[in-house]
């Protein structure tokens, strides 16, 4: 059984990893702010405490990170895969009208959580069964795409947390653990919006294949959730 950690698992695209994860076999943590009020993660316990288990955890705040790390080794000697899916963005922002309080609060949920997290989980993905980094990313994160001023605190962090995953293929690399960049799509959630053309099934599904066929040689890859290269 494999053993993996989501975080924003309470709806969203992190809300169908755990519910695929627990589909095919896994045993899933799923991490989110606020385990008691998030009740459609809390209808999939049954099946079974030791299938899933739901843990707190605010990606904004280093020292719930540590903690958090601290826990979870008290509970499981590897971790297999480490989705890094939990994201914000900031809404209605306009050239000239950009404050710090947005781009930093987008950096430090988008960038520097999930790279601490990474890095503070190092010990139990390095004895992981073919252990896998996934960083949700986003197109809007690739700076050859950009061609206009749109989300600039949401897309600064995502091209932050491209380069942060980049590193942390090149740290991870002496003990075989594999880093990747994904772009789920535009998606049909609360940050996607009703317009989205994807669902979050179709999302997961197609990024789960696509980290189940990762090579040692695609650590360090951005892709979107078929496969394809993302540019820079
Ligand atoms: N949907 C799309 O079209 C799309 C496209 C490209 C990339 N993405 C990326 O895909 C990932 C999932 O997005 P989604 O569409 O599922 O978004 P969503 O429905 O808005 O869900 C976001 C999740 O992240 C959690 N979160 C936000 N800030 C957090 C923090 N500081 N600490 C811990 N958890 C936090 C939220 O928890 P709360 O409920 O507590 O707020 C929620 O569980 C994100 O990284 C996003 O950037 C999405």
């Amino acid at each position: 059984m494999r053993t993996v950690l989501v975080t924003g698992s309470n709806r969203g695209l992190g809300l169908e990893f755990v519910r695929q994860l627990l589909a095919r076999g896994d045993r899933v943590i799923a991490a989110c702010r606020q385990p008691e009020t998030a009740a459609a993660l809390q209808s999939l316990r049954q099946a079974g405490p030791d299938r899933l288990g739901i843990l707190p955890l605010e990606l904004a705040d280093p020292d719930a990170i540590a903690a958090f790390a601290r826990d979870l080794a008290s509970r499981t000697g590897a971790l297999d895969l480490l989705v890094n899916n939990a994201g914000m963005t900031v809404r209605g922002e306009r050239f000239g009208t950009v404050t710090a309080e947005a781009m930093t609060a987008a950096l430090r949920t988008n960038a520097v959580g999930p790279f601490l997290l990474a890095q503070a989980l190092a010990p139990l993905l390095a004895k992981g069964s073919s252990p896998v980094v996934v960083n949700i990313s986003s197109q809007l994160g690739s700076i050859a795409r950009t061609d206009s001023f749109y989300t600039p605190s949401y897309a600064t962090s995502k091209a932050a947390l491209n380069m942060a995953g980049v590193l942390l293929a090149h740290g991870f690399a002496p003990s075989g653990v594999k880093v990747v960049m994904l772009h789920p799509g535009w998606v049909r959630t609360d940050m996607g919006g009703a317009g989205a053309p994807l669902e979050a099934p179709e999302a997961v599904a197609g990024m789960l294949q696509v980290i189940s066929g990762l090579k040692p040689e695609d650590s360090g890859r951005f892709m979107d959730y078929q496969g394809h290269s993302m540019p820079w």
